[in-house]
């Protein structure tokens, strides 16, 4: 039996269309996704909608619907999301909606169970409150009502709510966190949430907002005054989805999930609240929790509501689905910020791709076809030392190596700098072995083992960028002449030699084509 490999993404607000910090969750999702089913494993991968709260509610209203019409407006911004992911190539096993039934049920449950635990309480709030964060704030830690995230004015609370009991398991989070070094990756996150841990008062969590105030949310079952307070309601998509309570087949097998993705503007909310909201309901706790970094634009986070953000659509369309994937994952180590422009991609783009594996690829198959009539030249007796090709055949089986650990360890831009290596290493190894010039010395042997070292580290490169490209991985394969697709076969990468001599290449066209700037 493959082992499961339960990962999943935030569910996106669907206030409106979604910019590329919400594809870059996306896309490492996938990537992680994709490169574990290439390894056999399990895998699935969940991504969704957050649908209720004031921030949607308002965007409702805004948008000329009027009050209890919420549910038409949300069910228009879906399948946007939808569509862009489906642009993306993101290949995902199960989307909910906070707004599916089952969802809905899920979440009146949990707050019955805990309600009759005793672990849930009534009290009146005095605070601050952040719209655009859907986040709740103490006078402490905003003494000038100004949100510590994203620096918007807060509004004022003043009501009755009710709270789920959260202070109490301060000290177990702490030592929890010490005690499992995979629990918050990268490190770095870690330390800042036990930092606020170690110096902060963990109060405990609202979990709902009077319907006088906001009711597009989902109705406490003990108390139909109130709402559900959205990040209580959300958070419980990964239990809900998985099949709790209502497939505990299913759901024993998916949970605990494996990997949480998410930015590091949610990181709190996953690393305290939703552990302790699992603690409370007696429930498994999941392996690790990812936080990644944002892209900002001039200094700021990219974000819907600042109205900096960029258009996916705008991108892909003008610079390819693929490219756009390579940038998002190779430009920044993964858990860092990183600086979204134009130029910067077309100058990967131009460098990465159209210069370095699109040009491998199209002058390999040049010769290929024109020195060897386009079949795979046949080196089984060939008995020439060739260092410049061992040491190409060595590091591009060991990169495949190394990746089976640094992609399940979300380290992207690593993986993707030693295929490049490799890459790097292949020009070099035309320029320097000239093969137009053994062809015209008639060193036949001399030619051929260097035309099938390219050909051959071509495959296992085009193998080992399958989960970051699916397309562009696809159209080398063909290419090559490899009739299976690369979707399942990540140890082909690891042995050296699985190209069949005689089997046909034939070249179509450009991978990358040069993207000209006008200076
Ligand atoms: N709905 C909540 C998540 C609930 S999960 C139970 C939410 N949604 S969001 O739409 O605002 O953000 C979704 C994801 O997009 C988060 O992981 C967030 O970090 C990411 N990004 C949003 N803007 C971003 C950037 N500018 N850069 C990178 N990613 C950022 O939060």
């Amino acid at each position: 039996m493959p082992k499961k490999y339960y990962i999943t993404s935030p569910l996106y607000y669907v206030n409106s269309k979604p910019h590329i910090g919400h594809s870059y969750t996306q896309v490492a999702c996938d990537t992680v996704a994709r490169f574990l089913r290439q390894n056999e494993r399990d895998v699935f991968f969940m991504t969704g909608t957050d649908e209720h709260g004031e921030k949607i509610e308002k965007a409702a209203l805004g948008s000329g619907l009027k009050e209890g019409e919420e549910q038409k407006f949300v069910d228009g911004i879906v399948p946007v999301f939808k569509d862009l992911w489906a642009r993306l190539n993101i290949k995902y096993d199960y989307f909910i909606r906070t707004t599916d039934d089952y969802h809905i049920q899920t979440v009146r449950a949990v707050l019955d169970n805990l309600y009759k635990l005793g672990k849930i309480y009534k009290k009146d709030y005095k605070g601050w409150f952040c719209t655009p964060c859907e986040t709740f704030w103490t006078q402490t830690q905003s003494p000038d009502g100004i949100c510590p995230d994203c620096k918007r004015p807060l509004e004022k609370l003043d009501e009755s709510n009710y709270f789920l009991k959260t202070s109490e398991h301060q000290k177990w989070l702490i030592d929890y966190i010490n005690n499992n070094p995979d629990f918050i990756k990268p490190n770095f996150r870690k330390n800042e949430i036990l930092g606020f841990l170690n110096n902060e008062e963990l109060m405990d969590l609202c979990i709902t907002r009077p319907k006088s105030r906001m009711s597009w949310g989902i109705e406490v079952p003990f108390d139909k005054d109130y709402v559900t307070y959205v990040w209580f309601d959300a958070l419980i998509n990964y239990i809900s989805g998985a099949g709790y309570p209502h497939d505990m087949k299913r759901f024993s097998r998916l949970w605990p999930a494996d990997t949480h993705v998410i930015g590091k503007d949610i990181l709190r909310h996953h690393a305290v609240y939703w552990i302790i909201m699992l603690r409370s309901l007696g429930l498994e706790l999941p392996k690790t929790i990812f936080a990644h970094g944002w892209w900002v634009i001039k200094g700021e986070k990219m974000s819907k509501s600042k109205g900096n953000a960029v258009d996916p659509i705008d991108i892909i369309s003008r610079f390819g689905v693929d490219p756009y994937r390579y940038f998002l994952l190779r430009e920044v180590q993964f858990g860092m910020d990183g600086t979204f422009s134009e130029e910067a991609l077309v100058s990967r783009y131009n460098s990465d791709l159209a210069n370095d594996i699109g040009n491998l690829l199209s002058r390999t198959l040049t010769m290929a076809e024109k020195y060897f009539s386009g079949a795979v030249p046949d080196v089984s007796n060939i008995k020439i030392a060739d260092p410049a090709a061992e040491e190409i055949s060595s590091k591009v089986v060991n990169t495949a190596q190394e990746m089976v650990k640094l992609i399940p360890n979300f380290d992207f831009s690593a993986a993707l700098a030693k295929i490049w290596e490799v890459i790097g290493l292949a020009n070099k190894y035309i320029e320097n072995s000239k093969p137009w010039v053994l062809a015209k010395e008639g060193k036949q042997e001399e030619l051929a083992l260097v035309i099938y070292t390219l050909l051959e580290a071509l495959r296992i490169i085009a193998i080992e960028i399958y989960s970051f490209m699916p397309e562009t991985s696809e159209k080398m394969l063909a290419q090559l002449g490899v009739s299976q697709g690369a979707d399942r076969a990540f140890s082909d990468a690891k042995i050296w030699g699985k190209l069949a001599k005689g089997s046909k290449v034939s070249k179509l066209g450009s991978l990358f084509p040069r993207i000209v700037t006008k200076a």
